[in-house]
């Protein structure tokens, strides 16, 4: 499958888990949905960064959509992180809803506008060959725990930021 074919499937899954969260009728229920969300999240975000995003890059460079979708991933990773603290608690709903509304920006953008560009730059059998490599990554990943591929990219993108200094005290 092309590589971008199996993100936007991958879309879709997110989103059925989204709407079943919503509609679960016990804590219990609720709570396993979101840890099959969150597990799908950390490992389509895995596969994007480690190998689709790259490949783009090779190809169109760091341009505004790919960068965008960089920040957005950072963005929506803390988001996750947030909810999967609060699982069981009272601010899981309004957690989870800012979540999927963080995904579901990124996912349009992708779809709209990122995904079409790619499917011009970079030929049908190399994203081909991308697909099968990221669907297999992607299965592997699924296995694991998602806490920890999650709290250790947060941590990462966190050290990143707090190694630089706000802009106004850096001119002051
Ligand atoms: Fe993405």
């Amino acid at each position: 499958m092309k590589a971008t074919d199996l993100l936007t499937q991958q879309h879709q899954t997110v989103s059925r888990l989204f709407k079943a969260i919503e509609s679960a009728k016990s804590g219990e229920d609720k709570q396993k949905l979101f840890r099959e969300l969150a597990s799908n999240l950390t490992a389509h975000d895995g596969i994007e960064r480690e190998t689709f995003y790259p490949a783009c890059k090779e190809v169109m460079g760091l341009n505004d959509d790919l960068g965008e979708a960089l920040v957005e991933h950072g963005v929506i990773e803390f988001a996750l992180y947030q909810a999967n603290e609060a699982v069981g608690e009272d601010d899981f709903d309004f957690k989870c809803k800012v979540l999927q509304e963080l995904v579901e920006h990124h996912v349009k953008e992708e779809e709209e506008e990122f995904f079409p560009k790619v499917e011009k730059a970079i030929e049908a059998s190399t994203l081909e060959s991308l697909g099968e490599e990221m669907e297999e990554d992607f299965e592997d990943k699924l296995e694991e725990d998602f806490q920890e591929p999650l709290y250790e990219n947060l941590r990462q993108v966190l050290a990143g930021l707090l190694e630089t200094e706000p802009k106004a005290r850096k001119s002051a």
